[in-house]
């Protein structure tokens, strides 16, 4: 295998001082995209706003520790993940501008990523389907009835997805990250979407009910059975939850193509040749293939994840949902000094191994560097975060120099520390092939995502930042290559908790 096509990707879009002041790029207004995805001849199927929350405390959800009982997976509790994912919690207007802050964060707000369901009939008039989730609206669209989890099934070659009784389904519209990001824009479909699975992650647990993420498919297939247009949107990943019946999900005849209209994503042409040719060179043709993968990848054990511990012992009782309501990317930090465990318990949160088909259990493919500016009893320095602790890399103040990692950002250098998501990059493309960069990019977000909820639940702040790709592992040295970074430390301000959709009536789109 090789990863050739995605390594000069990755390449071509590193940021470096130079890069960024030279690019002149400038956004286009006149073309930019709508950060949802509308169906405007099928009609809205609203969820209930009487959502099926948890009343499990987040630190223990988020340190891997589901309640004891779980109850049934229903209508309400698949809305209940859905508004959690990917829901709108706070509105911002003035003027015409008007944004929508969903659940999990985005860099630049721009919202790449669209959610889909294929379930078996939940009752409560929610029948076997495949649907789109509309989050502006809180409502699902069909797009296809009866009961499709056989076909998914044979795409992800898992047979666990024929018995749960949700699949969630994460697509990326690459045109919306690139009208701001361009090139780069690629990577940030896998770190939104990371940023999403965090949450499903949290509230699943919250919730007693399992979920894995599939990483490997047949992407012809989903894309199919989605029916999405393969110019301008591709299948990212698959999350089976629930506990599976005990008879799968029988199969039917193929399905057809889908004859639904949707609204251009953009004024313009959106589809960008180039990080199609980068995506598809990964796509997996058959299950044989995902399989194959599949073993290939769980081979690597790149880096060993850090076992479950139960939570420290601090009054922090939210529930996932509450903190999620919380989340807020982080704009200004206080520059204030945090206790020690509020360093190690979101890096031993974050680090926690996934339940994913592109990891064994106890593995990971990063590895996380810290950047500690203030912290309690934990003197400044550079640390590389190991499964029993913290190793101090390189002692001394790097305020400044984190910030200048952070494309100067001060966010990077006035937290309470820095966290440098990185991975050996060459090793894992060079074994696991370009299907393998969109599992390393996705693990990245899946890490800042946890970050920030663990950092929010202890009542701080976190933000995600971008960052100059060489400069990091000038920093870290090689081969450590910056996936992702995120800031946690103290906020300057107090931010404006989130809403549920029973507080905040949905406005009206195409009703
Ligand atoms: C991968 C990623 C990178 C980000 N990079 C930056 C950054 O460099 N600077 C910044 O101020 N915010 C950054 N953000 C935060 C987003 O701007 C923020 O999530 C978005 O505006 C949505 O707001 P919310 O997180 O408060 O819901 C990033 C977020 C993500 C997920």
């Amino acid at each position: 295998m090789s990863g050739d096509l995605a390594r000069s990707y990755h390449d071509r879009t590193t940021h470096t001082w130079r890069s960024v002041r030279s690019s002149g790029h400038q956004l286009d207004w006149t073309n930019q995209p709508l950060p949802f995805k509308l169906y405007p001849d099928l009609p809205a199927l609203p969820l209930p706003v009487d959502l099926g929350e948890t009343d499990w405390p987040a630190i223990d959800a988020l340190s891997g520790e589901p309640p004891p009982n779980r109850r049934a997976f229903d209508r309400s509790r698949l809305a209940a993940l859905l508004f959690y994912t990917a829901g709108v919690t706070r509105r911002w207007g003035r003027g015409d501008r008007e944004l929508n802050f969903r659940a999990a964060s985005s860099a630049g707000a721009l919202y790449p990523i669209e959610t889909y369901v294929v379930v078996r009939d939940l009752g409560e008039g929610l029948p076997a389907g495949v649907y789109h989730f509309e989050p502006i609206e809180f409502a699902l669209r069909r797009l296809r009835e009866g009961d499709h989890r056989a076909d998914l099934a044979a795409a992800a070659a898992d047979g666990g997805v024929a018995h749960a009784p949700v699949t969630v389904v994460f697509t990326g519209i690459p045109w919306r990250s690139m009208w701001k990001y361009r090139l780069r824009g690629y990577r940030h479909l896998f770190w939104d979407a990371g940023a999403m699975l965090a949450n499903v992650l949290a509230v699943t647990t919250g919730m007693g009910e399992p979920a894995r993420v599939l990483t490997g498919f047949v992407d012809a297939r989903v894309t199919h059975l989605l029916g999405l247009d393969e110019d301008e949107e591709v299948p990212l990943a698959l999350v089976p939850v629930g506990v599976g019946d005990a008879q799968p999900a029988r199969a039917i005849p193929p399905p057809d193509d889908l004859p639904h209209r949707t609204v251009p994503v953009a004024p313009r042409r959106t589809h960008v040749p180039e990080v199609f040719a980068t995506h598809r060179v990964g796509d997996l043709p058959d299950g044989g293939a995902v399989e194959r993968w599949r073993a290939t990848m769980q081979d690597l054990r790149m880096e060993p994840a850090t076992p479950r511990r139960p939570p420290p012992l601090v009054a922090a009782y939210d529930t996932v949902e509450e903190v999620i309501l919380r989340r807020g990317a982080t704009r200004r930090y206080a520059r204030a000094r945090v206790p020690a465990p509020a360093l190690t318990w979101p890096l031993s949160v974050l680090a926690q191994d996934i339940a994913a088909d592109f990891v064994l259990p106890g593995d990971s493919l990063l590895a996380h560097h810290v950047i500690v500016h203030a912290v309690e009893h934990v003197p400044s320095g550079a640390y590389r975060w190991l499964p029993d602790g913290l190793d101090l890399e390189r002692p001394g103040s790097f305020r400044g120099e984190a910030t200048q990692l952070c494309l100067e950002q001060p966010l990077g250098g006035e937290s309470a520390y820095t966290i440098l998501h990185t991975a050996d990059l060459q090793r894992i493309l060079d074994k696991g092939g370009e299907r393998a960069y969109r599992a390393v990019q996705l693990e990245g977000g899946i890490a800042l995502g946890r970050a920030q909820l663990a950092a929010f639940t202890l009542g701080l702040g976190a933000t995600g930042l971008t960052f100059y790709d060489e400069d990091v592992t000038r920093f870290l040295g090689a081969p450590a290559e910056p996936v992702c970074v995120t800031s946690v430390g103290v906020p300057a301000y107090r931010s404006r908790r989130g809403r549920r959709p029973s507080d905040s009536p949905a406005p009206p789109l195409l009703r």
